[in-house]
């Protein structure tokens, strides 16, 4: 389902932030991916929706080669991925609601069922009621949520998301760290970078450790 064979990635000054890294997960497989703060987490999870190309080497989501995908085929690519990625900002001046519906009124057909479907995405973050709000009246983890649930409202087959548990408190990151295993436990593909690998131990994820842009452990 995804596959990375001999990726490597260098970026502009020749810094090489992935080496040569080589694995694959099936479908259904919950995966927790870690590493010291620039081992190349973030690089890799990009990799994966086609916002960082490698340099050389594969990558292959679903048979495809996703640096073959073009331009129509790339946000078809990205539609099918739930993604809670750094960059992935809420917007400040719309409601819970709006930044949730997002990914659905920007593709090319959105819904008919679209208002229901974000109302089911909050709902199954626990923000079930809270659309109305702006985020910035909700705390760190509320509108962690609030990410998430953008990143499922299409129903994605794989959820990718780097660092989501990181500036939250302890109880806030154990609630995120429950929510991605209980998608995982849906039937989603789950892969998660994280600093702390213990918020998902109680579901034995296969750990893919990353070093110096290596891929330095595979729990498999
Ligand atoms: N856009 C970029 N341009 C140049 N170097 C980058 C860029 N993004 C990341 N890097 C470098 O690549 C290395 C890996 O970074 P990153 O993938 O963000 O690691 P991690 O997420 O594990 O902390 C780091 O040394 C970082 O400075
Ligand atoms: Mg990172």
């Amino acid at each position: 389902m995804i596959l990375f064979d001999q990726v490597v990635k260098r970026y502009p000054g020749d810094y090489t932030a992935l080496a040569g890294v080589s694995f694959e997960i099936r479908h259904g497989e919950l995966v927790v991916l870690s590493g010291h703060s620039g081992a190349g987490k973030s690089t890799l999870l990009k990799m994966i929706p086609a916002i960082e190309q490698p340099t050389r080497g594969v990558v292959r989501i679903n048979g495809q080669d996703v640096s073959r995908l073009g331009d129509t085929g790339i946000p078809y690519l990205r539609r099918s991925l739930g993604l809670v990625l750094q960059e992935s900002r809420l917007l400040y001046d719309r409601s819970v609601f709006d930044n949730v519906m997002l990914p659905l009124v920007i593709s090319v057909h959105p819904p008919r069922d679209a208002a229901r479907r974000v109302a089911a995405a909050l709902e199954r973050v626990g923000l079930g009621g809270r659309g109305g709000e702006l985020p910035a009246g909700l705390s760190g983890g509320e509108q962690q949520r609030v990410a998430i649930a953008r990143a499922i409202v299409n129903r994605p087959s794989i959820l990718i998301a780097d660092e989501p548990t990181a500036h939250l408190d302890p109880a806030y990151a154990a609630e995120i760290a429950n929510l991605f295993m209980s998608f995982n436990d849906a039937g989603v593909t789950v892969l998660v970078s994280t600093h702390d690998e213990r918020l998902f131990a109680a579901h034995r994820p296969r750990r893919l450790v990353l070093g110096k842009g290596r891929l330095i452990g595979d729990s498999r």
